[in-house]
Parts: C-alpha cells; sequence; structure tokens
C-alpha cells in the first residue's frame, strides 16, 4: 500500500486510531447543551489546528523548492577532491528551495528584492549546502551588522511596515552596500519568475584536493531559460494579481516536464594569488572581475521534480552554509565565518534538534552515523547502539581526516576590519557596474532608487544615500539627486 492509500483509505479515525463516528457534529449535554470534555476528536482537532504553524525563516520566509539533479561535465579533480565532482558525468540527486528575503511567509513574489537560491547537494560523503542569492555580492560584509540591516528591511517596531527611513538610514550609514544596492534597483532587481535567473554562491569557498593544495572558488549558476525580469509597473501588478507567481511558475513549469536548467561554473583562484590580489578576495561586497578569474563550467543542474507536501519538504527544509564535504570547505570572510553559527542555530530553533532527521533534510546517499541521540521527536532510529565514541562494540569512528585545509592566521585577537587590498574601497565596483550598464538601464536605476529614496521624511538621509552614488560615480550622483529633488520639491 502507498503511504497515501494507507492515510485514505478506510474510516476516518483519531489521531490514535480509533473509528471516528461523527465528523460533523460536536458531543453535547442533551440537545442543545454545552459540549462535553469527553469529545476528544474535538478536543484533538482544535488543538493539533493551534499548532499547525512552526516560526516561518527570520528571512527567506517566502520561498518555493524543487528536487533535480547536478551533472558533472568537467574535470575538476586537480582542485577538489569531493567525491560528487570527481568524475565527468557523475550525477547527484539535489534539493533546491529559491526564496524572496524580506517578506513574511505570505508575502507576494513580484518584488524587488535579492532571491535565495539554496543547494542541497544529497552527495555519498554527506550532505553539500550552498546557500547564495541571485546577486554576486551582499550588503554588508561583517555578521554582526546582519541583524541590524535585517531590521531595516522587515517591519518597523511601531508602524508595523518596511519604512524607507529605516532602509535609507542603514545603507547611507553602510557604504559597503552601494555595490549591492545598484545591482538591486538595477534591471536584475525583480526577476520574472526563480527560473529566470542566475544563482551565485557569493561567498568565496575553499576547495582543495588530494595533494592537499589550497584554491579558493566562487559559483555561479547561469540560467538556461535566460535572463527575464520584470519593470517595477510590471512587478506592482503582478504582486497584487498573482502573489504566488514564483511559486506557481516552478511547480506549472516541472509539471509540463520543462525542467528549468542551470550551467554551473567557478571561478578558482590558487592560494598563493590571495594575499596581493587587488581586492580582498574575501570581501562578499566585491566580486572578481571575469577578466582575472574566468568562470570555467563544471557542471549542469536541473530542477525536475516538485515536493509533494509543501509543509514538510519546503517549510521543514533546512540549509546551512555550515554542511561541508570533504574537499570543499569555508574561508575566512567575516560574513561566511557568522553564518557558520547561524543557520544551524535557526534550525533548531525553527524546527527542532532532530529537523536533519527529516526525509527532505537527512543524507540521502550515505548514512548519518552519529552519537547524538534523543531529543523532541527523536524516532529510535539508533535502536540499541552504542552512543559513545570511542567503544569496542564496532561503532563508527573518526577518520583524522578533516574536510578542508588550515588556514593561516597572523596578529592580535580584536575587531578588526576586513583588510583593504590595492583597490579596495566601498565604491570602486558600483561605479564600474554603473558605467557597465546601457542609458536605458541606468536611466531604470535612477528612477527606482528615485523613488524609494524620496519617500525618507529627512533631508539628510536623503542626502547621505545620494552621497554613496555621487562617490561611485560623479554622473550617477547628479542624475540620482536632480531625480530625488524633483520628486521631493
Ligand atoms: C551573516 C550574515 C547572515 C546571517 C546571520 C544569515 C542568517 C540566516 C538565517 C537565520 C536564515 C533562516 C534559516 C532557517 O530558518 O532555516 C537565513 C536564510 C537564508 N539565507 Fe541567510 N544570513 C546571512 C547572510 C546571507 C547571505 C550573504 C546569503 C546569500 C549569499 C544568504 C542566503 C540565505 C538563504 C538563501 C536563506 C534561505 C535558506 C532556505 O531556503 O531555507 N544569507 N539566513
Amino acid at each position: 500500500m502507498t503511504q497515501e492509500a494507507h492515510v485514505t483509505q478506510g474510516p476516518l479515525t483519531t489521531e490514535a486510531g480509533a473509528p471516528v463516528a461523527d465528523n460533523q457534529n460536536s458531543e453535547t449535554a442533551g440537545v442543545g447543551g454545552p459540549v462535553l470534555v469527553q469529545d476528544q476528536l474535538l478536543l484533538e482537532k482544535l488543538a493539533h489546528f493551534n499548532r499547525e504553524r512552526i516560526p516561518e525563516r527570520v528571512v527567506h520566509a517566502r520561498g518555493a523548492g524543487a528536487y533535480g539533479t547536478f551533472t558533472v561535465t568537467a574535470d575538476v579533480t586537480p582542485y577538489t577532491r569531493a567525491a560528487f565532482l570527481s568524475e565527468v558525468g557523475k550525477q547527484t540527486e539535489t534539493f533546491l528551495r529559491f526564496s524572496t528575503v524580506a517578506g513574511n511567509l505570505g508575502a507576494a513574489d513580484a518584488v524587488r528584492d535579492p532571491r535565495g537560491f539554496a543547494l542541497k547537494f544529497y552527495t555519498e560523503e554527506g550532505n553539500y549546502d550552498l546557500v547564495g542569492n541571485n546577486t554576486p555580492v551582499f550588503f554588508i560584509k561583517d555578521a554582526i551588522k546582519f541583524p541590524d540591516f535585517i531590521h531595516t528591511q522587515k517591519r518597523d517596531p511601531y508602524t508595523g511596515s518596511q519604512e524607507a527611513d529605516n532602509v535609507w538610514d542603514f545603507w547611507g550609514l553602510s557604504p559597503e552596500s552601494t555595490h549591492q544596492v545598484t545591482w538591486l534597483f538595477g534591471d536584475r532587481g525583480i526577476p520574472a519568475s526563480y527560473r529566470h535567473m542566475n544563482g551565485y554562491g557569493s561567498h568565496t569557498y575553499q576547495w582543495n584536493n588530494e595533494a592537499g593544495e589550497v584554491f579558493w572558488v566562487k559559483y555561479h549558476f547561469k540560467t538556461d531559460q535566460g535572463i527575464k525580469n520584470l519593470t517595477a509597473d510590471e512587478a506592482g501588478r503582478l504582486a497584487g494579481e498573482d502573489p504566488d507567481s514564483h511559486q506557481r511558475d516552478l511547480r506549472e513549469a516541472i509539471e509540463r516536464g520543462e525542467f528549468p536548467t542551470w550551467t554551473v561554473q567557478v571561478q578558482i583562484m590558487p592560494a598563493a594569488d590571495a594575499a596581493a590580489y587587488r581586492f580582498n578576495p574575501f570581501d562578499l561586497t566585491k566580486v572578481w572581475p571575469h577578466a582575472d578569474y574566468p568562470p570555467i563550467e563544471i557542471g549542469k543542474l536541473e530542477l525536475n521534480r516538485n515536493p509533494e507536501n509543501i509543509f514538510a519538504e519546503v517549510e521543514q527544509s533546512i540549509f546551512s552554509p555550515a554542511h561541508f564535504v570533504p574537499g570543499i570547505g569555508p574561508s575566512p570572510d567575516k560574513m561566511l565565518q557568522g553564518r557558520l553559527f547561524a543557520y544551524g542555530d535557526a534550525h533548531r530553533y525553527r524546527v527542532g534538534i532532530n529537523a536533519d532527521h527529516l526525509p527532505v533534510n537527512r543524507p540521502h546517499a550515505t548514512e548519518a552515523r552519529t552519537h547524538s541521540r534523543d531529543g523532541y521527536l527523536y524516532d529510535g532510529r539508533h535502536k540499541g547502539a552504542k552512543n559513545y565514541e570511542p567503544n569496542s562494540f564496532g561503532g563508527p569512528a573518526q577518520t583524522d581526516r578533516p574536510l578542508w585545509q588550515p588556514a593561516a592566521v597572523t596578529g592580535a585577537t580584536g575587531e578588526h576590519a576586513a583588510v583593504a587590498h590595492a583597490e579596495d574601497d566601498d565604491f570602486v565596483q558600483a561605479g564600474n557596474l554603473y558605467r557597465l550598464m546601457s542609458e536605458d538601464e541606468q536611466a531604470r536605476l535612477v528612477e527606482n532608487l528615485a523613488g524609494f529614496i524620496a519617500k525618507v521624511s529627512r533631508d539628510e538621509i536623503a542626502e547621505r544615500a545620494i552621497a554613496n552614488f555621487r562617490a561611485a560615480d560623479a554622473d550617477f550622483g547628479k542624475r540620482l539627486e536632480a531625480a530625488v529633488q524633483a520628486l521631493r520639491g
């Protein structure tokens, strides 16, 4: 009997499996009298209903997911010993959850916001999660600023709405955001669907090969559907008419057998290059220009199966940047380092200590063999096996081989800012991005920014925000200032 037949055939029952006589009328003391506590079915239904929700993700609450396949198309064994990347043609099952960032669970999809691109590879050496976005960079470069940043994107404690004052106050006072904000208010800031956008690992990660050599890598997932975006007006209409537009588009495309694909590329930097590179290679507000490290194609990602149950497989799915496999590891990027803590902590709070036992989260191509036990909703999977190590009963033991190579460090502990390399400042890459845009795109960028900046209540907040774009490019600043003045009068 299939699982579905198991729960749909036969009489209706209580949670404990007893047959239900009447699911329409609760039990009362006499005709027209008060309801009885002995009506277990009523109590159980009301109590279960009250507990249907778990806390939504504090960011990226709104999302959609699909399973798929990753296929290796190039030999990357000179760079990494990761088993799932070991052979051309090798395939690995994946699960990808797309999301928006700021909106709550029920928010509309067609909004100006980065899109999450969280990808789980179910590899034979454990699950490898690459928890990225559709943007190659981010607003800030130190995890200590993340809660403050997100507070400005979410609802204001007094008004209960997102406030232009908070957003522009923070961005204006955090000039390192200028690059990502320029990106976000450009044409790619509102993708037409999850299928029509790229994904990026964004951070720099470590790859290490059999010989122990280290490479720094950045991942790119280039959509094979082509980039398609919405204008601010189109998005405004669509968000009202079809709030679930992205989620529906993804599900329906897969139902039609139109499986979306992405070409997977990496930029690879030999470890020895890092110290003298013109930009700090671990600064998340910067890209590595392709002329410096050309992207190399390494694989194909296809999404080909919808989840059967959104709550079980999408809402309860967990992704962590700390889920590495042998041959892949973190870089010293200060944002990434903060994320290595934040996600596991969020999962323990949001889904519970045994979240990684759920079907969508557990390894599919190997077994998890830990000595951790028990906790809420533990299913007894380890039966009577010993729960400590070392043990003399044939239990799982350590391998003595770390997943990644050690990183050299220097100096004293302290609250150090990210190191500035020769060409690093907060504006250089934002200016380059602006100058890369066509005249039409620049005009739309200025209009999108001005429309939002014009809403702030204080001139000094608007002026500070504009000054950052002026520092990126004088023409950009001049046009933006004029556009904001025209709107503010
Ligand atoms: C230090 C900075 C950051 C912190 C502390 C942070 C924290 C979090 C937390 C707590 C969640 C919710 C996790 C859950 O409940 O399952 C989350 C989700 C997410 N974050 Fe971050 N985040 C940071 C930066 C970033 C960056 C830079 C990216 C992309 C490059 C990113 C991409 C995502 C994605 C895609 C999700 C949704 C994962 C899913 O679909 O379940 N985050 N983040």
